[in-house]
């Protein structure tokens, strides 16, 4: 009789895993409502409020509200002062938006390959990609694990370089103590509705220098601004949250510890320097080697099958291969300047990053935030889920 669920054997989750996402009740009701009575739905005190207090939640001076996580990386972008064929440095392994937006105020994005234990941008090859025309680094903390941010501001001082921190999935990490956003000249934050601190559709610039500041809030008097809406929900959503990423933590230490006592899973080792690590994914790697010769896909499939949702990653491709960039038809009709990349025209179809490749299609796996938001027994499951299919593998030869 077959055991795994894949093969008709019961599955180990009956119901469903962690929380239904997002989150709310009548408090964010009670708030909307308000707004809405007031008859100030353009006013901007709630929008003011949210960039003040989410700035000091992520440890920067600045917060700049804006209508979405894209628009933020090109609202930095613009006050960072990147123009016209200048060159900005992006990891492979992200969503397509971090490599767009570069283009959308006519840079040229250069896509390097990851580090491929940690999953974010590699410092070395940051290092490579550096020419004369290269004003700006974009390194992505992906599902909210911190890039390399000593290394990285290390080598933008010495090229005179600015980082902007794509923030889109690491509200609340830290990193030597400090919120992500607050390390970099400026970070970019996406609070669209899957991510963990939500308004629907949302973004913020933060950045600890005045006059990056100034800059970032003209350009988003072109009416890049956060409504009041968005603001009110999530002021809101701003209260729940210290006390979900304290449920996260807790499940995740769970988790990890688990997963010592079985081969071919395993946590991406935590940095001493990552004082907090919140994750929209919680990524981790599958050695097929270590689970019986089995490929990932056919490990998630069995996962799935036992009632574990599992993905790979909060991105999709390496973004080479997405939207614009995988498509060069598409580039030209979505009217993309393709005049600034003059002789260094860049057929983005051809390149290939192989710690991405290999990362993307054979290591990663991924949780998303809300199943880490139940009890330790939802944990447990994942547990029993994985030891079964490694005790049980010989069924999926
Ligand atoms: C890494 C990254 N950067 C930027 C964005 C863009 O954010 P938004 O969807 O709010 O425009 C996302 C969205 O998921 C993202 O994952």
């Amino acid at each position: 009789m077959a055991k795994l669920a894949l093969n008709g054997g019961e599955p180990v989750v009956k119901g469903s895993l962690g929380k239904r996402w997002p989150i709310f009740d009548e408090t964010e009701e009670n708030a909307l409502l308000e707004t809405l009575r007031s008859g100030a739905w353009n006013r901007r005190e709630k929008v003011d409020e949210v960039g003040e207090k989410f700035a000091a939640f992520q440890d920067a001076k600045y917060g700049i509200p804006l209508a979405n996580g894209t628009v933020a990386l090109q609202c930095a972008l613009k006050a960072a002062g990147v123009s016209a064929g200048d060159e900005v440095i992006v990891p492979a392994l992200t969503f397509v938006a971090t490599g767009t937006s570069a283009v959308c105020v006519n840079a040229v994005p250069i896509i390097v390959d990851i580090d491929p234990l940690t999953y974010n941008i590699a410092p070395d090859a940051i290092e490579k990609a550096i020419t004369s025309r290269t004003r700006a680094i974009i390194p992505v903390h992906n599902g909210g694990y911190p890039a390399d941010m000593d290394t990285i501001m290390e080598i933008a001082d010495r090229h005179n370089l600015k980082v902007i921190e794509d923030c889109a999935h690491a509200h609340g990490s830290q990193w030597h103590g400090r919120g992500l956003g607050s390390i970099g000249d400026l970070g970019a934050f996406s609070f669209q509705m899957g991510k963990t601190l939500t308004c629907g559709e949302g973004g913020m610039v933060l950045t600890n220098d005045e006059a990056l500041a100034e800059k970032a809030g003209q350009f988003a008097q072109l009416n890049m601004r956060m409504t009041n809406f968005q603001a009110t929900l999530l002021l809101s959503q701003l209260e729940r949250f210290e006390e979900q990423i304290k449920t996260r933590e807790r499940n995740i230490a769970y988790l990890s510890k688990g997963m010592e006592a079985i081969d071919g899973v395993h946590p991406i080792p935590r940095d001493a320097r990552v004082t907090r690590w919140c994750f929209y994914y919680w990524d981790f790697r599958f050695v097929s080697e270590e689970f019986g010769g089995i490929s990932r896909d056919r490990f998630l499939e069995a996962l799935r099958a036992e009632g574990v949702p599992c993905g790979v990653g909060a991105h999709g491709e390496p973004i080479y291969n997405e939207g614009p960039f995988g498509n060069p038809e598409l580039f030209d009709r979505l009217g993309l300047p393709r005049k600034y990349l003059g002789e260094q025209a860049i057929d983005y179809s051809t390149l290939n990053c192989p710690n991405a490749e290999q990362v993307y299609r054979e290591e990663v796996c991924s949780f998303t935030h809300a199943m880490f938001l139940g009890g330790t027994d939802d944990m447990q499951c994942i547990l029993d889920a994985f030891q079964k299919i490694r005790t049980y593998v010989d069924e999926l030869q």
